[in-house]
């Protein structure tokens, strides 16, 4: 009996940039079984080679074409036409295929019917074990579509079959922030409103909405980006030490904090980038923000008072999204040392481009006078590394086959984080158009109370 993994929207644009460059990392590495099939699924009407010859023009990294091409078959597939189904569910048969995911990676209007027709056809039926079915993010596009969504799938599916993907919970240093967290007692004991001061969450993108126009006018920054990553970021770096480390104790603490987050609605800035309006497939009347701040605080007694800041948007200054923890200052040294200040420590976990840890602290100079000066801990997670760090989709397509579920989100962590974005009223707000990065913060600090250092 063999595995095998199929992709709906194999000619998309994630299959190329993302799915593939996994697959043949993951080959690499022995990782993928050898007798695994590949099935791509799309409606374009070619052979394999036609297939592999075209994503040859899409894919930038330098995978192994030869094998890919070995690995793959190509299917030409109409996802409204029932025979299609039951003529793939025929061909795994005859593969012996008993182990499955569908990876569904297509827009979320397509969800309702590929996953209807998965389950009429019986391709996946709610006793499989070994069959499972792929979402990628976004999962809906408010609290109604996403539980509309969900009902749909729960007739078909039991959620343990139901995988779905926010890719930040692949990266390396996500996965990092429960460790350092934990692990070091230095942390663990301190993670509380007597020692920190603030958090910011931050995920900036130098480039504009490129080709998805037509998706990111309907959505904006704060669905995009703010609904699942930064969410998911912020759940990380305050939830309660879980009781066990298993994926449902982890989302059981997430939920907890999705909870108790309560949004100031005062400090709310949208900003949308010049040039948005010309954007292909842009409504020229636009009001969609490019870019989004706001502040919450964590309604528990562990973290009263310490304002998250998030801060996420397009055409910024740079790529950057890291997550920085502001500790408190301390002025009892001030005595007996001259001239400067202690400053707080501040630890960032960098998730990308760079991938590490940053600790800044406090230390007396070297010589006769006392004088403090601040000296940073610097810890590159890749540069030590014997290969490249995987890349979140190596990670989650390798959790995919071994069917271990803790980077993927349960359904109340989709729910609770809708439910977050439904209470703020960003709609009435007309974003401020900004044509830099430094115009946008000096706007955003004279409109909000941002009381934490550099975002
Ligand atoms: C996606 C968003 O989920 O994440 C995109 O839809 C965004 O708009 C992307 O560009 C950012 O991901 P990464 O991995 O490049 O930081």
């Amino acid at each position: 009996m063999a595995k095998a993994i199929t992709i709906f929207g194999s000619t998309g644009n994630l299959m190329y940039k993302k799915i593939i460059p996994a697959i043949d990392s993951l080959y690499n590495q022995n990782l993928i079984e050898e007798d695994t099939k590949i099935y791509c699924i799309a409606r374009r009407d070619c052979t394999l080679q036609d297939y592999i010859e075209d994503a040859k023009n899409y894919v930038k990294e330098d995978v192994d074409w030869e094998r890919l091409e070995e690995k793959f078959t190509y299917i030409l597939f109409d996802i409204n036409d029932g025979d299609h189904y039951k003529k793939l569910k025929s061909r795994m048969e005859k593969d012996a295929i008993d182990d499955v995911f569908f990876y569904l990676a297509v827009p979320p209007r397509l969800f309702p019917i590929i996953s209807k027709k998965i389950s009429q056809s019986k391709l996946i039926t709610k006793e499989d074990e070994n069959k499972r079915i792929v979402f990628e993010k976004p999962f809906g596009e408010d609290l109604e579509s996403a539980k509309s969504i969900n009902k749909n799938l729960w007739q078909y599916f039991k959620e343990e079959q139901i995988y779905r993907i926010d890719h930040y919970l692949g990266k390396e240093m996500i996965q990092n922030i429960l460790v350092i967290r934990f692990a070091n007692k230095l942390f663990a004991s301190g993670w509380n409103n007597q020692s920190i001061e603030s958090i910011s969450v931050v995920a900036k993108e130098k480039e504009g909405v490129m080709t998805r126009g037509g998706y990111y006018d309907t959505i904006g920054a704060l669905k995009d980006m703010f609904q699942s990553h930064l969410l998911q970021m912020m759940a990380l770096i305050t939830m309660d030490h879980p009781t066990n480390f298993t994926s449902s104790a982890i989302k059981d603490a997430k939920v907890k904090m999705f909870k108790q987050l309560k949004i100031k609605e005062d400090d709310l800035f949208l900003g949308q980038y010049e040039g948005y309006l010309n954007e292909e497939k842009v409504d020229s009347n636009s009001t969609t923000e490019t870019f989004v701040y706001l502040k919450g605080y964590i309604d528990n007694e562990r973290l009263k008072g310490v304002p998250i800041h998030f801060l996420t948007g397009k055409k910024l200054d740079e790529k950057r999204s890291e997550i920085v923890v502001h500790f408190k200052d301390d002025k009892t040294l001030l005595d007996n040392f001259e001239n400067v200040k202690p400053k707080n420590n501040k630890l960032i976990i960098r998730v990308a481009p760079e991938e590490g840890v940053h600790f800044q602290f406090n230390i007396k100079e070297s010589g006769l006078e006392n004088i403090i000066k601040q000296a940073s801990l610097e810890y590159c997670h890749t540069c030590n590394a014997l290969t490249n760090s995987p890349e979140a989709y190596e990670k989650l397509l390798l959790d995919l086959l071994n069917q271990t579920k803790t980077l993927f989100t349960r359904w109340d962590e989709i729910e609770s984080t809708w439910e977050i974005v439904e209470t703020i009223k960003h709609k009435h707000i007309k974003p401020y158009v900004y044509s830099s990065y430094e115009e946008l913060i000096s706007k955003l600090k004279n409109q909000c109370e941002v009381d934490c250092y550099d975002l």
